[in-house]
C-alpha cells in the first residue's frame, strides 16, 4: 500500500513537474559505488570464505533459457543467473528453490532485456528521448521494473546508453540519440526508475548499462562491426551517459560485441579495468553481451575458448552471458582451469564473484528469493494508471517537423477522413523492437485512435494502400479515390519494427517498399494530406518534407500510440518533442551531428573549395533539437550577470521566451555552448542543459541556466580536463540551429 502511495505520489509530483521547469534529476540514495564498510560487505566476505572453488565460478556463469541441463547446474552451484523468457514466475520459484537448496544457498539472478516495458509497453527509448522529459523516462522505467518484478525478473539488460550518430545502425532505436548530455540525462532517469531509490524494494530491478563502449560507432552503422575511433571520441562522446549511469548506482554494465581501436570491448583492459573499475569505481558486476567471450575467437585474439575465457576474465568481464553450456561456454569449462594454473588469482575470483553477491545481497534476494505474485497483484497500479502513464509519454515522443498553414490541428468534426497506409491499422509494429511480454492486443492502433477521437458524423475511410515493404501497388487507385472523397488524408507509413533494433543495419533509409510513392500519388489528389511516421530511426525524407504540409514523426509509441496520434492530431496535446537525432537529407551525408568540429573551410555558398557537397546541401534536413508546437514561441533578450569571469566561477545566463500563439504550450529551451580558441579544436556547439516548460498564451517566463565550470572544461592535448581561458558563446534557443547567442570571457585568474 506504502509503495502504491508513493508511486501516486510520483505520478502527482511528475505531473507538476511536467508544469514547471525542472533541470536536474532526484539524487538516489542507493548508489552501489562506496560500500565498502556496509554491513552488505560483511555479509558478502563472510559468504565467501565458504564457497567451494566450483561454487564461485558458479556465480560467473549466465545460463540462457531453460536447458535440460539447467536444473543439474543449480544443484551443483554451477550457476549465477538466468537470462529467463517473460511470464515465468512459477518456473523462477522452481529454479530458485532448487538454488537455495544447494550447498551455498545463494540465490539466482534472473535477467531479461525488459527495454521499454515488460507488459504494459512505452515509446521505443529513442522516442521517449525525444520528449526531453528525464521524469518521464524515470516513470516509464520505474513501471516496467515493477511489472518484471511481478514475474521473477529481477535484473534487467537496460538501458541502452550507446551514442548513435549513425542511424544505419539499427540499435539507435534503443538509446536516446546522438548526444552526451541529453544521453547522460535519460541515462541516469533510466537507471534511477529501474532501481529505484533502493534495490531491496520489491518493486526494483537491477540495471544494466550497455554496451560498453562505443558499440554505436560501429563502422559504415553496420551491425557488430568494428569501431575504430580516438581516445578523444571515446571519452567525450561515447563514455559520458555510462559514467551518469555508475554515478546513478547502475548495477552492472554489459561488455559490448565490437572491436575498439584493435582490442575488443569484452577483452578491454583499458575500458573495463582502468576506466570503469578503477577510474570510476564501478562496484557492481560487468557481463559480457551474448557470447561476446567467445566471439574473441572470432575477432582473432584467441585461439579457443580457453584463451578467450582468460583474455576476458584478466580484462575485467566478471560474468559470462552464452547461448548454451555445451559449446557456447567460455568461463564455465575454462576458470577452474585458469584459476588452478595460477593465470587467474583467486583474489581477482573473489572479486569477481563478490560483485554478483553484491548485488544479489542490495536486491534482498537471500531475504526474499521466491516471488509472491499474489503480493504483486494487490499491489500494482491499475490498468487506468499505467495507460494514463504511458500515453502522456507516448504524446510527449511525438514530433511535429511541419505543419504549413496551420493545417494542425484538425477539427474532430471534420466530415471525412481518408486514413491510409501500412501502418494505419497495425497491431504488432507500433511495438518496436524489444518489446518484452507487449502484447500487441493492447496496441491502439491509428485507426482505433482517431475513431475514438472524432465527432460520431466523421466518416473515416480507411484503406491500406500497400504494404510496408513490397512492390504490390494495387492498392494505390483505392487509396487515391478515398482521399479525394475526403476533405483530409492521413498516411501512416514508416518500418516495420524488426527494421531497427539488434541486427536491424540498413544502408537505404527512405521509407522502405512503395510507400513514398503511396504518398506522392495520394498527395496528388489535391486533399490536403498529413504524413504520420513511424519508425525506429530517422529516415530519409527529403521529398515528403518538401512537398507534404504536415508530417509528425511519432518513432513506435507503443501501447498507446493510436490514442497519442489522435491526441496530436486534433490538437488535444500540443506536440512539445525536439528530435535527440539529427534527420540527415540523404545516406551520403552519415555520419552528420550537430557537435561537429569547425573544419578550416567551414561552407560557403560561391566558394566551391569549402567544407560541402556538390550534389548536396551539406545541413541536415531537421536539426538535432528540432521540433514544432501548435503556438509559437519567441525567444528575446539573452543575457548573462558577468562579462568575465575566472575559470572556477559560474555565472547566470538568463533569457525571456514568450508563447506569442493562441494555445499553452510546452517549449524545450536549450542551452549550447562554444568554446571560441582553445588548444584542441572545439565543437562548434555542444548541449550543456535544457529545460522544459509550460507557457500559457501570451505568457513570458525568464529561463535562467547556471554556467558552471564544468560545463567548460574539456580534455586538453594530454587529455586532462582543462578550462583555458578566452571567449565563449553562449547559445540560447529552441533547436541546435535558431539560436540568440551572447558571449563572456574566462580570464586568467582563479581564486
Ligand atoms: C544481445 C544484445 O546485444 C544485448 O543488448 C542483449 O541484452 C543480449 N543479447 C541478451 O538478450
Amino acid at each position: 500500500m506504502i509503495k502504491k502511495i508513493l508511486f501516486a505520489a510520483v505520478l502527482i509530483i511528475s505531473n507538476l513537474l511536467a508544469q514547471t521547469p525542472y533541470k536536474t534529476l532526484t539524487d538516489v540514495k542507493d548508489n552501489l559505488n562506496g560500500f565498502t564498510n556496509s554491513s552488505v560487505e560483511r555479509k558478502i566476505d563472510s559468504l565467501i570464505v565458504q564457497m567451494s572453488l566450483k561454487e564461485k565460478i558458479g556465480q560467473l556463469i549466465q545460463i540462457v533459457g531453460t536447458p535440460e541441463y539447467l536444473e543439474t547446474l543449480i544443484k551443483e552451484g554451477s550457476v549465477g543467473s538466468i537470462l529467463i523468457g517473460t511470464g515465468m514466475p512459477g518456473k523462477v520459484n522452481k529454479l530458485q528453490r532448487l538454488a537455495m537448496e544447494s550447498g551455498a544457498k545463494i540465490p539466482l539472478l534472473f535477467a531479461h532485456d525488459v527495454i521499454h516495458g515488460y507488459y504494459t509497453i512505452y515509446p521505443v527509448p529513442l522516442g521517449e528521448a525525444a520528449s526531453w522529459n528525464p521524469e518521464t523516462a524515470k516513470q516509464d522505467a520505474h513501471l516496467a521494473a515493477m511489472e518484471a518484478a511481478s514475474q521473477g525478473t529481477n535484473w534487467t539488460f537496460a538501458p541502452m546508453v550507446d551514442i548513435a550518430r549513425d542511424p544505419r545502425w539499427g540499435r539507435i532505436t534503443e538509446g536516446a540519440g546522438e548526444d552526451p548530455f541529453l544521453g547522460s540525462v535519460m541515462a541516469a532517469a533510466r537507471v534511477e526508475g529501474f532501481q529505484g531509490t533502493d534495490l531491496s524494494d520489491l518493486f526494483s530491478i537491477a540495471a544494466c548499462a550497455k554496451h560498453f563502449v562505443a558499440y554505436g560507432a560501429a563502422q559504415a552503422g553496420r551491425e557488430y562491426n568494428t569501431v575504430d575511433i580516438s581516445e578523444r571520441t571515446l571519452r567525450e562522446i561515447y563514455l559520458p551517459p555510462f559514467k551518469s549511469a555508475v554515478d546513478a548506482g547502475v548495477a552492472s554494465v554489459m561488455s559490448a560485441f565490437n572491436d575498439l581501436n584493435g582490442i575488443p570491448a569484452s577483452a578491454n583492459y583499458h575500458t573495463l579495468t582502468e576506466i570503469l573499475k578503477e577510474k570510476w569505481n564501478f562496484r557492481g558486476l560487468i557481463i559480457s553481451d551474448f557470447n561476446s567471450i567467445g566471439e574473441l575467437i572470432s575477432h582473432g585474439i584467441a585461439s579457443n575458448k580457453y584463451d578467450a575465457a582468460k583474455e576476458a576474465f584478466l580484462a575485467g568481464v566478471d560474468v559470462d552471458m552464452v547461448g548454451d553450456t555445451v559449446d557456447g561456454n567460455a568461463y564455465l569449462p575454462n576458470l577452474e582451469k585458469l584459476v588452478n594454473r595460477g593465470v587467474i588469482s583467486t583474489d581477482k575470483l573473489n572479486e569477481s564473484v563478490k560483485r554478483v553477491l553484491r548485488i544479489k545481497f542490495k536486491l534482498g534476494l537471500f531475504e526474499h528469493p521466491y516471488v509472491d505474485t499474489a503480493f504483486y497483484k494487490s499491489h500494482l497500479i491499475t490498468k487506468n494508471e499505467r495507460e494514463k502513464i504511458v500515453r502522456k509519454s507516448a504524446d510527449e515522443s511525438i514530433v511535429l517537423l511541419k505543419n504549413t498553414n496551420n493545417l494542425l490541428p484538425l477539427k474532430k468534426d471534420v466530415r471525412k477522413i481518408a486514413l491510409i497506409g501500412p501502418l494505419a491499422d497495425n497491431e504488432s509494429d507500433p511495438l518496436g523492437s524489444w518489446s518484452a511480454a507487449g502484447n500487441p492486443d493492447n496496441v491502439i492502433t491509428v485507426l482505433k485512435g482517431i475513431s475514438g477521437k472524432v465527432s460520431p458524423d466523421t466518416k473515416i475511410n480507411y484503406i491500406k494502400g500497400c504494404d510496408i515493404n513490397d512492390s504490390d501497388e494495387t492498392g494505390f487507385p483505392g487509396a487515391v479515390e478515398a482521399a479525394q472523397n475526403s476533405d483530409v488524408a492521413i498516411l501512416v507509413v514508416g518500418e516495420s519494427r524488426n527494421m531497427s533494433g539488434e541486427a536491424g543495419s540498413r544502408v537505404n533509409l527512405d521509407l522502405p517498399g512503395v510507400q513514398e510513392k503511396l504518398v506522392e500519388r495520394v498527395s496528388e489528389a489535391g486533399t490536403p494530406v498529413v504524413v504520420v511516421l513511424m519508425n525506429g530511426r530517422p529516415l530519409t525524407i527529403d521529398w515528403i518534407a518538401e512537398n507534404i504540409p504536415a508530417v509528425l514523426e511519432t518513432w513506435f509509441l507503443g501501447d498507446q500510440s493510436g490514442n497519442a496520434v489522435a491526441d496530436v492530431l486534433f490538437g488535444d496535446y500540443n506536440p512539445s518533442g525536439k528530435l535527440p537525432v539529427t534527420f540527415p537529407r540523404s545516406v551520403g551525408q552519415i555520419p552528420i551531428f550537430y557537435n561537429h568540429m569547425n573544419t578550416g573551410r567551414p561552407a560557403k555558398p560561391n566558394d566551391r573549395f569549402t567544407s560541402k557537397y556538390l550534389d548536396s546541401p551539406a545541413t541536415p534536413l531537421f536539426p538535432f533539437g528540432y521540433g514544432l508546437s501548435y503556438t509559437t514561441f519567441i525567444y528575446k533578450n539573452i543575457r548573462l550577470d558577468k562579462s568575465e569571469i575566472s575559470s572556477d566561477d559560474s555565472l547566470t545566463a538568463s533569457i525571456d521566451v514568450t508563447n506569442s500563439g493562441n494555445v499553452k504550450g510546452e517549449e524545450v529551451v536549450q542551452l549550447y555552448i562554444h568554446d571560441r580558441i582553445r588548444s584542441v579544436t572545439p565543437p562548434v556547439k555542444e548541449l550543456k542543459g535544457f529545460q522544459k516548460i509550460l507557457l500559457n498564451p501570451g505568457e513570458t517566463k525568464t529561463i535562467k541556466f547556471i554556467i558552471t565550470p564544468a560545463m567548460l572544461t574539456f580534455l586538453d592535448k594530454n587529455l586532462k580536463p582543462v578550462i583555458e581561458p578566452g571567449i565563449f558563446d553562449i547559445m540560447i534557443g529552441g533547436n541546435s540551429v535558431d539560436l540568440l547567442s551572447t558571449s563572456f570571457k574566462i580570464n586568467n585568474n582563479s581564486k
